[in-house]
């Protein structure tokens, strides 16, 4: 499998470190540092946007080819309706652009699934949404989560609901709740948690990306922009990974 990435500048030789036994098998990623891309370009931040978003194929799909089987990607959180509408604006058209292009989005065998509120989301893109899982569903390789008006407390409270409604209804009592049956009404949940959260652009905190499924994550951390960051850099975070030591709360 590594044969085809070995031609992959710029993760080159330390491909060869990565232990394939010992992957994360989801892998969350907070695109931030796109506007800061774009400001040291003397670009408008919708191309930071843009060049994000074209990063994220490149990430996806090495990510795929590596052996990853989940990645979730925060391209919208229920907190950015509060930027600029044009920024807004901006975003939602490049969401709608991305999606309609499907192998653009994809690229190789990834099958592409969104997560978040659709509820807010325009007729357009709700139905753009329907068709990419569809195309995309059979796939085999890498599962691409895209988190969409998604925010961690959203979902929490979403789940927290449904199991109301259950007791309303007697088909559940309240002292019964467990974790198995919150983490079986998040959005992922066919998807194990999330063992790794990379975050770039120099900025150390969750910001509301799947505060369920992280209680156990491992973090990386960097000061590259997302449109910088390279496969190299997704290598030296999966290295990283794999020299922690992670015990669960155990010793
Ligand atoms: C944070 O960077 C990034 C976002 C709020 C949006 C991320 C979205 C994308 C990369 C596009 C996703 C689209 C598709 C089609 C997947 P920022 O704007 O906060 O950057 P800054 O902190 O440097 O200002």
């Amino acid at each position: 499998m590594f044969k085809a990435l070995q031609g992959l500048r710029p993760a080159g030789k330390l491909l060869r470190e990565v232990d394939v036994n010992n992957l994360p098998r989801h892998v969350g990623i907070i695109m931030d540092g796109n506007g800061r891309w774009a400001k040291k370009r003397g670009l408008p931040r919708s191309a930071g946007h843009r060049a994000g978003a074209q990063n994220l194929k490149t990430i996806s799909e090495f990510a795929g080819e590596m052996g990853i089987r989940y990645i979730t990607a925060y391209a919208f959180s229920t907190e950015n309706w509060k930027r600029p509408k044009a920024e807004v604006d901006a975003l939602m058209q490049l969401l709608l652009d991305y999606l309609r292009d499907r192998d653009q989005l994809a690229g190789k065998n990834v099958s592409i699934r969104v997560i978040g509120d659709r509820s807010a989301l325009s007729d357009e893109i709700n139905h753009e949404i329907d068709v990419v899982e569809d195309y995309t569903k059979d796939r085999d390789g890498m599962v691409l989560y895209l988190a969409i008006n998604y925010g961690g407390r959203q979902e929490i409270v979403r789940a927290v609901n449904e199991l109301c409604q259950n007791v309303r209804e007697g088909t559940l009592s309240p002292g019964e709740v467990t974790e198995a049956m919150l983490s079986a009404r998040m959005y992922t949940d066919e998807v194990p948690e999330a063992d790794l959260i990379i975050r770039p652009s120099g900025e150390l905190r969750l910001s509301n990306f799947l505060l369920w499924q992280s209680a156990y994550s491992e973090f990386w951390f960097s000061d590259i922009n997302w449109p910088d960051f390279t496969t190299r850099d997704f290598t030296r975070a999966i290295l990283e990974y794999q020299n922690r030591n992670r015990r669960f709360g155990g010793v």
